[in-house]
């Protein structure tokens, strides 16, 4: 690898947070490959690492600080492994670092790609697993993760929780543009909105009903609509009839871990949290979390947290360097690997990282 010195030109200037449990592993890792398929076109990027999370809470009493957000805002894009921590609760570390991030800078369209690789075993029949070529849009903003809600008669017999799920006009609008934006450039061109609404006669109405309002701009999308449960079996049964996919926060969240268990392995879960404005910047991460059990074993799959790579290179108009890296994934995957323990192998990450630099050149 070409040593950076004084004289180095940066073109993008990223943010990593490596943050907790196999996060560090998997973004170091995965960070070897970007750089060098970068490096390829000439390209070098800034990294700037921030050493936020659970062991920077256990010092600060707090994930991030106070100007946590407005350094953040200086950086073209944050590439982001993972947050928990056994000790710390969810409620802490997720709300005073992921969803900080996401809510505050506006990253409302999260998206999460999911595609059969040839090579990596499914839990399905190949001849169905192939069939696998999804985008889901999440609704990263509102919905159930509004942060909306209470307890009252806090520690009484009483005690009473509640939990807002929020939908608005807007929040609504902009997810579905988003996505029919999305679904008329594949070649399918068919959405599939994903509700409650029989169930949920408020907030799921409106959902529904501004995905009709927009789709009168699209006309070239085929639109469906399938109940969330429903949406489960189809996704296991016949992943031929769906290709992109809105859904609410919680519904979304919930049916990309299916969908990354169906391609394979939570492991090779990819995803963007998109602000579309670009005023702010998007974050880019693996799905699969913190992963306690495994952390320091270094057997962690690195390909999640490479494929959020090649979303950020995307973004980042590097799209050069982003084929270069998912036709090296493709090659790897076909020819065997080497793969981890989840997708049956028993290799380790940094076998995974050197089979993909020896495919990219
Ligand atoms: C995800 C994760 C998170 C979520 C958790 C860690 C809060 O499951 O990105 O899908 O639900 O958003
Ligand atoms: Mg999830």
């Amino acid at each position: 690898m070409k040593k950076l010195n004084k004289n180095t030109k940066f073109k993008h200037n990223i943010a990593i947070i490596p943050g907790d449990g196999i996060g560090p592993e998997v973004i170091l890792a995965s960070l070897k490959i970007i750089r060098k398929s970068l490096e390829l076109d000439n390209i070098y990027i800034k990294e700037k690492y921030y050493p936020w999370g659970s062991t920077y809470y256990k010092k600060h009493k707090q994930m991030m600080p106070k100007d946590g957000l407005d350094k953040l805002k200086k950086h073209d894009a944050i590439f982001f492994g993972a947050v928990g921590d056994k000790n710390i609760d969810d409620d802490i570390t997720l709300w005073g670092l992921r969803l900080e991030i996401c809510q505050n800078l506006d990253q409302f369209a999260n998206v999460r790609p999911s595609k059969y690789m040839e090579g990596i075993n499914t839990p399905l029949n190949i001849n169905i697993a192939k069939n696998i070529d999804w985008i889901i849009i999440r609704e990263n903003s509102e919905g159930e993760y509004a942060g909306s809600g209470g307890i009252v008669h806090k520690d009484l017999p009483l005690e009473m929780g509640s939990e807002l799920a929020i939908f608005t006009r807007e929040g609504c609008r902009r997810i579905h543009e988003y996505a029919f934006k999305l679904a008329s450039s594949r070649p399918q061109k068919h959405l599939t909105l994903i509700t409650k609404s029989n169930a949920q006669r408020h907030g799921m109405k409106l959902w529904d009903k501004i995905f009709y309002e927009v789709s009168k701009k699209y006309p070239s999308v085929k639109v469906d609509k399938l109940l969330v449960d429903a949406a489960t079996a189809v996704m296991v049964n016949n992943p031929e009839k769906l290709d992109v996919i809105v859904a609410t926060n919680l519904h979304a969240d919930i049916l990309s871990d299916l969908a990354s268990a169906l391609t394979g392995s939570l492991g090779i879960g990819a995803t963007a949290n998109i602000n579309t404005n670009k005023i702010y910047p998007s974050m880019f991460e693996p799905i699969h979390g913190s992963a306690f059990d495994i952390v320091g074993k270094e057997i962690a799959n690195p390909i999640g947290a490479i494929w959020s790579g090649v979303l950020m290179l995307n973004y980042l108009g590097e799209y050069k360097s982003a084929n270069r890296i998912n036709k090296a994934i493709k090659i790897y995957a076909k020819n065997g690997g080497p793969f981890t323990p989840d997708l049956g192998g028993d290799a380790k990450t940094k076998d995974v990282v050197n089979k993909l630099l020896s495919i990219l050149g």
